[in-house]
């Protein structure tokens, strides 16, 4: 399940209800980009070690990353190391090194069976307690076991997943273009096992950072498959994903009349009731509640950035 070193203290919120609407990449071996992370609206930062840094760079980039994650100034972003695969030279420091970093989750690569999450799972034995894995849904692999795979939150700190998308086009040889025909029921099948095994899943990226009208069809395309926010690769690509992943006026105006129409004296007890002449079960009041408490938490991050919501 979701854990959160961030969520403790909003004792009514749902532990789902964690904007994790956008995640920018960004590679440790680039300084201006953490400074520049420090100063955006990402939900997530995923400081990159593996396939944004090269082979030179591998233990500078190491060191960087850590470096940033202590000393701080992300705000109420979580953060995010990429390690390199453990079947690489780089692997194994890497992940020593994020386990005493104090970072909030560490991602993982190309992980294609619950064995290898299981690898990763015990290499960060000794870490703290809160340190979450995120992993890569990236291999052909990854996706034919995505069941399996899932199940393995019940007993590691497996918590959330991402699409990894260019290396999924790269291993089935299909092609990457807007309307993600080849990629569509991996998505839906992802989303579905993630939903089963309570984990939080993003999207993969859109390469296409100088074209806003592309980007936003394929955010657009990921929420309504039922991601809970999209990875990125550019600071241009923030403010528009967040806008998509944040419940809108009409989804709250629906909350919040569910919530006040399942309060009513009427229908205390009931499982199922009209709203608005539709019917509506208490699965909905859930998913109400959940889209309630998530724009409190996304005004109560706006409020502590300083952005104007
Ligand atoms: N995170 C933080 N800052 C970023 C950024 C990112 N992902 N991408 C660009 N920036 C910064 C640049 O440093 C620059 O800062 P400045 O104004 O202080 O100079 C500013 O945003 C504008 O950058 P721009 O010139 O538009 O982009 P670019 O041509 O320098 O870089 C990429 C383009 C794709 C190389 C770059 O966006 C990038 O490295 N993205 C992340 C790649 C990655 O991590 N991939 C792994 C996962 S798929
Ligand atoms: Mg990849």
């Amino acid at each position: 399940m979701n854990t959160s070193t961030h969520t403790s203290t909003h004792t009514t919120t749902h532990l789902s209800a964690r904007p994790r609407r956008s995640a920018l990449y960004l590679p440790a071996s680039n300084p201006k980009a953490i400074a520049k992370a420090r100063t955006l609206a990402a939900d997530i930062v995923i400081l990159d070690l593996e396939d944004a840094v090269a082979p030179e760079m591998k233990a500078s980039a190491r060191e960087a990353a850590v470096a940033a994650v202590r000393e701080g100034g992300f705000g109420a972003a979580e953060v995010a190391i990429r390690a390199n695969g453990l079947d690489t030279e780089w692997g194994a420091d890497d992940l020593a090194a994020i386990a005493g970093s104090g970072v909030d989750a560490v991602l993982v690569p190309k992980v294609s069976s619950p064995q290898d999450i299981a690898r990763f799972n015990d290499a960060l034995a000794h870490a703290p307690a809160a340190l979450q894995l995120w992993t890569m849904i990236e291999t052909c692999g990854s996706v034919l076991r995505l069941d399996a795979m899932g199940a393995m939150a019940a007993s590691t700190r497996l918590s959330l997943w991402v699409m990894g998308t260019n290396d999924l086009a790269k291993e089935m040889r299909a092609r990457l273009r807007p309307d993600r025909a080849p990629f569509l029921p991996m998505l839906g099948m992802a989303v579905a096992a993630a939903r089963a095994h309570g984990l939080t899943i993003l999207d993969g990226v859109c390469n296409e950072f100088r074209d806003q009208s592309v980007f936003r069809a394929e955010a657009a395309q990921g929420l309504l498959y039922g991601f809970d926010g999209k990875s990125l690769i550019h600071p241009d690509q923030i403010e528009p994903c967040n806008a998509v992943y944040s419940p809108s006026r009409d989804d709250l105006a629906w909350a919040e009349g569910v919530i006040a129409a399942f309060a009513l004296p009427e229908n205390a007890g009931k499982g199922a009731i009209r709203v608005d002449g539709k019917m509506t079960e208490l699965l909905h009041l859930e998913e109400a509640r959940r889209l309630v408490a998530m724009a409190e938490m996304i005004a109560r991050a706006e409020a502590t950035q300083g952005i104007d919501a």
